[in-house]
């Protein structure tokens, strides 16, 4: 098996008497299409901030590309090809949508080369999102399903070899959910990039990933093939309660 581009082990990261990730190990290797779901509080977006250099971990390794990143700031892990969207919105409003994929170029800084010509190039970004059109216009004046987009786009200007996307789908309608994902899916076959996608449309998730973890009370509770995910007993038990699609009726 070759070796995780994107390895988490023993992740443990405490709020207080709180518990929010409690030992969790997460291998991704190099193109791998990952979901991770859970309920509402699970610990998905903790783990993410651990992974992209938000937070430093209480306990646990973060190891990306061979190198151990564990507590080292945004920029550094950004510099070893990690980048991510955050589940709040956070397009630069007043930029054109050209300016915020030139944002994200600046932040990872020029140093690591990709053997794909698009990443050096906002406008190819654009294109390939869907977005040319929109280049020159204002962020804040683009549609709620366009800036989620543009927020995959600057993460993309940074040159990523993972993407790590935080509910970057929610809000959407069905249509748009669904092209949403698409997408993403392309930004893996096309673009070659390792992903790993936290969101609640548990349906239209299962159907894109090669695998999936599932967080629950901090824990990891499954990781695996999507339909012996939502089979497990486990996992059902989980979602028992939650609002929205039933796990079990996902794939
Ligand atoms: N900065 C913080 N201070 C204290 N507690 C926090 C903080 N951030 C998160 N938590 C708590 O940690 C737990 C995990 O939160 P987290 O946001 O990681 O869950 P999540 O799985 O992303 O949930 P959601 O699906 O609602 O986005 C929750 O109980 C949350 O209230
Ligand atoms: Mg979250």
């Amino acid at each position: 098996m070759p070796e995780a581009l994107l390895s988490a082990r023993g992740v443990e990261v405490r709020f207080g008497g709180l518990v929010a990730v409690d030992g969790v190990d997460l291998e991704v290797r190099a193109g791998e299409f990952v979901g991770v779901i859970g309920p509402n509080g699970a610990g998905k977006t903790t783990f993410f901030h651990t992974l992209s250099g938000v937070l430093a971990p209480n306990a646990g390794r973060i190891v990306v590309g061979g190198e151990d990143l564990t507590g080292r700031a945004p920029h550094q892990f950004a510099r070893h090809g990690v980048a991510r969207t955050f589940q709040t919105p956070r397009v630069f409003r007043d930029m054109s949508a050209a300016e915020n994929v030139r944002f994200g170029l600046e932040f990872a800084g020029r140093a690591r080369r990709q053997a794909q010509d698009i990443f050096d190039d906002a406008g190819a970004i654009l294109g390939f999102l869907g977005l040319a059109d929109v280049a020159a216009l204002p962020a804040g004046g683009l549609t709620p399903a366009r800036q989620r987009l543009l927020e995959i786009g600057m993460a993309l200007g940074a040159r990523p070899r993972v993407l790590l996307l935080d509910e970057v789908a929610a809000g959407l309608t069905h249509a748009e959910l669904e092209a949403c994902a698409q997408l993403i899916r392309r930004v893996r076959d096309e673009l070659g990039l390792a992903v790993i996608w936290i969101e609640h449309a548990v349906r239209v998730l299962m159907n894109q990933v090669d695998r999936v973890a599932v967080l629950h009370q901090g824990r990891k509770i499954a990781d695996g093939d999507p339909r012996a995910v939502a089979r497990d007993p486990a996992v059902v038990e989980a979602y028992l309660g939650e609002e929205g699609e039933p796990v079990e009726a996902a794939v």
